[in-house]
């Protein structure tokens, strides 16, 4: 008996209908085609499409600026204390996919854009020690600091919880604890730390280079927010997807607790912010931040389904425009791979 093209394709339709984001042990976890989420392999694409490398980002001008006296010690502070938390988090970031997450994402396009992002953290983390050996900075200061820096300590603290949970070797996501906890994880990690934690951050680095100060980490710290923002994407898309898969885990008493955990860190990243900048420098200071990051979570929540609570505004609309590459001298232009997904992504 011969086997039709339409009985394959059958076949693999039902095969590809049978994938899950979790417990999805149907379907052999090395199969990747057919896709069934193509969002993931979309992802995917677009991390690839955007690879670079810190080291290929000239530093001289960055070096000449730091040793001047052209920065103030607020200002200063204010670079020490995001390479302080940037240079950990990334790494604990790094560490959560790969120790915490991997194992319980049991569809292979959604780990095949999870070792993507895991290499994407790895350059991050690189691109840290990348400024602290150009600048000359005492390394073990820089990557300390989540130890001596209270605001610092606190913000990782909270994200160390969360992986903690899912790191007992009985840990599972077949009882339904199990699955809210991983939940609980991807919006800790996701949502709060690479949606939440890092954009403070990301906007004082960035006003540095909107002044022309600091460029070349000012040109780093964009593609680390370009990278970051699809693995914010990839994090709603998965969230949502395991929601969508698992509707009982997302009771009212989930909710409430994932709202109290977003408050809590819009509590201590304005906390950090203030820590960066006690006296504010040219165009920012800590009220500022505050509206800022209500208006991030604000974002973030209406990303996931549940209500906004800050309804702050933006007060830093330069930031669209800092982020737009295509108005930047084009790293890319000179590579084989051109930036190809601008278009696509949602600055903060
Ligand atoms: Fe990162
Ligand atoms: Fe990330």
């Amino acid at each position: 008996m011969s086997i039709s093209f339409d009985d394959i394709q059958s076949n693999q339709d039902s095969l590809a209908s049978r994938k899950r984001l979790i417990n999805g042990s149907a379907v052999d976890v090395n199969q990747l085609m057919p896709l069934k989420y193509r969002w993931a392999w979309e992802h995917y694409l677009n991390g690839c499409a955007n690879h670079w490398m810190p080291t290929e980002v000239p530093m001289t001008r960055d070096i000449e600026i730091w040793r001047s006296s052209r920065l103030s010690q607020a200002e200063r502070l204010v670079i020490m204390r995001n390479l302080g938390f940037f240079a950990t988090a990334e790494s604990l970031v790094g560490n959560n996919l790969v120790l915490a997450i991997f194992k319980h994402i049991t569809n292979a396009e959604c780990r095949q854009y999870l070792l993507r992002q895991a290499f994407e953290e790895a350059v991050h983390t690189h691109t840290f020690l990348y400024i602290v050996e150009s600048l000359g900075l005492d390394e073990r200061e820089v990557f300390t600091m989540y130890h001596s820096i209270p605001a610092i300590a606190r913000k990782d603290e909270f994200e160390m919880k969360l992986t903690e949970a899912l790191l007992d070797p009985d840990f599972s996501t077949e009882s339904f604890e199990g699955a809210q906890k991983l939940l609980a994880n991807l919006i800790g990690y996701y949502i709060i730390m690479e949606g939440i934690f890092f954009y403070s951050g990301f906007v004082m680095m960035l006003s540095f280079h909107r002044r022309n100060l600091m460029t070349g980490i000012g040109e780093q710290f964009q593609y680390i927010l370009r990278d970051e923002s699809i693995h914010l994407n990839f994090g709603i898309d998965l969230i949502n997807g395991i929601k969508a898969e698992n509707p009982e885990l997302w009771t009212p008493e989930f909710e409430q607790y994932i709202i109290g955990l977003i408050k809590e860190a819009v509590e201590l990243e304005i906390a950090y912010a203030e820590d960066c900048l006690p006296q504010g420098i040219l165009g920012l200071n800590a009220a500022a931040f505050r509206d800022y990051v209500g208006h991030i979570a604000d974002r973030r929540l209406e990303r996931i389904g549940l209500p906004v609570l800050y309804r702050t505004p933006h007060p830093f609309p330069w930031m669209s425009e800092t982020m737009d590459l295509s108005k930047e001298k084009n790293f890319f232009e000179t590579r084989v791979t051109e930036y190809q997904s601008a278009a696509t992504l949602q600055w903060e």
